[in-house]
Formats: structure tokens, sequence, C-alpha cells
């Protein structure tokens, strides 16, 4: 093992930079060259990278977004561009690959090592946390708390003017940001895809919870069955005359900002384990941890199987919302 490359792949998630670092950090510890490829699969197709050094990665620990960039790439996704890609690791004669980044990043990945025989190590990086084989994923940490931290802020004003909000969290797949900000900011509802939506049954805990309160907060990830917050307010607005209804989408503001302690320590730790694996001879897995534990699955369970969030939090939810004096 002598060159390593490292990417960032799919949807930039904030802690992608600390890990960056970590990755070349311990590369160049260990005496290893590091080629940061930009802009994930498509800079690999495109032959953009460069030999990365310390100044590189000097002073990035605190800062949103990726500083190699990233992308989802079609091209990648054809034979044609993956012998493209081949032949540019080839060429800079490549030894082991990080790809930090979701399933379908570590999908590209899988299918890349078997073509062309590279051991290649993944890092989960997204805000989503839905990758199996660990309980965080870098981002996750960070979004949570700029969702809470957003929530606090529409309460205010759905408190002041007794209004029902429906907020729009991200999640294409999964509801671990819906769910945990329902629970850090006391929402009084939550819709998420792993449970399926009743309208008539949210028309009625609408009435209910708003009794007796000043304010209602329903979050509503953006992967419902029943649509997003938009759609589901339009669904139940015809039975709620006389309520004052407001719908928030958050979008990308979620997936920007600094990264959490959480997030820059997970990163650090998982950049420079991947490393390690590397050293280790080790190929096709994902980097994760368990608690504090850092543990090491199989690539291909993490890309076939899914994780979930824990659904009895639901049960939670509603204990909490007890107006019982
Ligand atoms: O996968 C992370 C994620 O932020 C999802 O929650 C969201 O659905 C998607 O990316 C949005 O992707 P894009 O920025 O490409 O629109």
């Amino acid at each position: 093992m002598k060159r390593v490359a490292v990417i960032t792949s799919g949807g930039d998630a904030p802690g992608m930079n600390a890990c960056v670092r970590a990755v070349v950090k311990s590369c160049l510890h260990h005496s290893l060259e590091c080629i940061g490829v930009f802009d994930g699969y498509q800079g690999m197709i495109e032959g953009r990278y460069k030999l990365m050094n310390y100044f590189d990665v000097d002073n990035i620990i605190q800062y949103g977004g990726t500083i190699l960039g990233t992308a989802r790439s079609e091209e990648f996704r054809t034979v044609e561009g993956r012998k493209k890609a081949i032949t540019v690791l080839e060429k800079e004669q490549i030894d082991g690959l990080i790809v930090i980044g979701g399933d379908g990043s570590f999908a590209g990945a899988k299918v890349l090592g078997d073509e062309m025989n590279i051991p290649i190590i993944g890092i989960p990086g997204t805000i989503d946390n839905d990758i199996y084989g660990t309980d965080h994923t870098i981002g996750y940490d960070t979004a949570l708390n700029t969702v809470v931290d957003a929530i606090d802020k529409i309460r205010d004003t759905a408190s002041s003017h007794h209004r029902v909000f429906f907020v729009e969290v991200m999640g294409r797949d999964a509801g671990f940001i819906a769910l945990n900000a329902a629970i850090a900011s006391g929402a009084e509802s939550v819709l998420i895809p792993e449970e399926i939506t009743d309208i008539p049954q949210l028309v009625e805990a609408i009435k209910s919870n708003n009794k007796g309160r000043r304010g209602t907060i329903i979050l509503v990830a953006e992967g419902d069955d029943a649509g997003g917050a938009m759609e589901i307010m339009n669904k139940v607005e015809p039975f709620l005359a006389g309520y004052n209804l407001r719908c928030t989408i958050l979008g990308h503001i979620q997936r920007g900002g600094s990264p959490s302690a959480f997030d820059r320590i997970l990163a650090s730790r998982l950049g420079n384990h991947a490393v390690e694996l590397l050293l280790e001879g080790k190929s096709n897995v994902m980097v994760g941890v368990d608690g504090e534990t850092i543990v090491v699955s199989s690539i291909e369970e993490c890309i076939k199987k899914h994780s979930s969030p824990d659904l009895s939090k639901l049960t939670l939810l509603e204990k909490l919302l007890t107006n019982k004096s």
C-alpha cells in the first residue's frame, strides 16, 4: 500500500472535511501518499485530483461541505464511465480507495472494486443516518441540531399566533431526523416513511393536540408516504376550518454549517480507522460505530440492509404530549 485515493460522494454532510483531514493526516503519518479526487466519481472519470499535503487539510475541521466537492454521477453508473475511472486510478497507481458517502456511493464503490480488484473502504457520510452498520453517520448530529434550532424558532411564531405548522425535514427513505427532532423539540406529531400516514387520524390528532395549546408543530419527513409537508397540509386543510395553518420546508439549510463536536470526533475516528484497515489488507468493508466502539461491516451488507429509527420513540412522543395537569 503506497497510494490511497479518497473521495466524498453523494450529498455533502457536515463533518466530511474533518474526515478528509483525518484520512490525509493518517496517510501522511503512515508515509502513504493520498490523492484527493474532486467531485466524487465524476471527478474520478474526468481525472481531476490532487496529491494532498498537510496544508490542504489544515484548518478545515470546522467547515461544513467538502473541500473535495461531491456529485451524484450518472456517468459512473455506466460501464463506459467506470472504465474511464479505472484508467485514471490505474494510471495514478492507486492501491486503495476510501469512499465517504451514503449507500448509493458504496454501491458504486462495490462495482468498481469488483471490476478492477482494488481494496475499497467505505465511511458513512450522510445527514440521513440511514446506513446499516453504524449507529451514527457523519453529518447526522449536526443536521439534527440545525433542525431542532430551526423548530425552536418556528415555535415562537406558532405559539404567538396560535398556528399549526407543518415543518418538512430531509430524509428521503428514513425518518431519523424527523423522529429525533420531534422528541428534541417537543413536536406534537411526526410523520415518517417507516409508518403509514392516516390523514383522518392526523386531523383528529391536530384537533385534540391543539386543545389548550398555544401552537402545534407537525414534523414531516420528506419521504412520508402521504407526501411532503405542503401536500399533507393541503389534504388536512378542508377538515380544519378555523385553524391557522402554515408550512415551512427547511431544505438544504439542514446540510450546511459547521459540524458539531460529535461529528468532528466521529469523522476523525472513522477517517483514521479507514486508513488503518487498508494497511491491514482489508477490503470491501465499511467502518462505523456501535456506541463508542468502532465496528467494521461488509460493504455488501451495508448496501443491502437498511437502517431504521427506533419506532418506540413514537410512543414516547405520544406519552410526552399528555396535557393532564
Ligand atoms: O441523502 C441526503 C439528502 O440530504 C436527503 O435527505 C435528500 O433527500 C437528498 O439528499 C437531497 O439531495 P439533493 O441535494 O441532491 O437534492
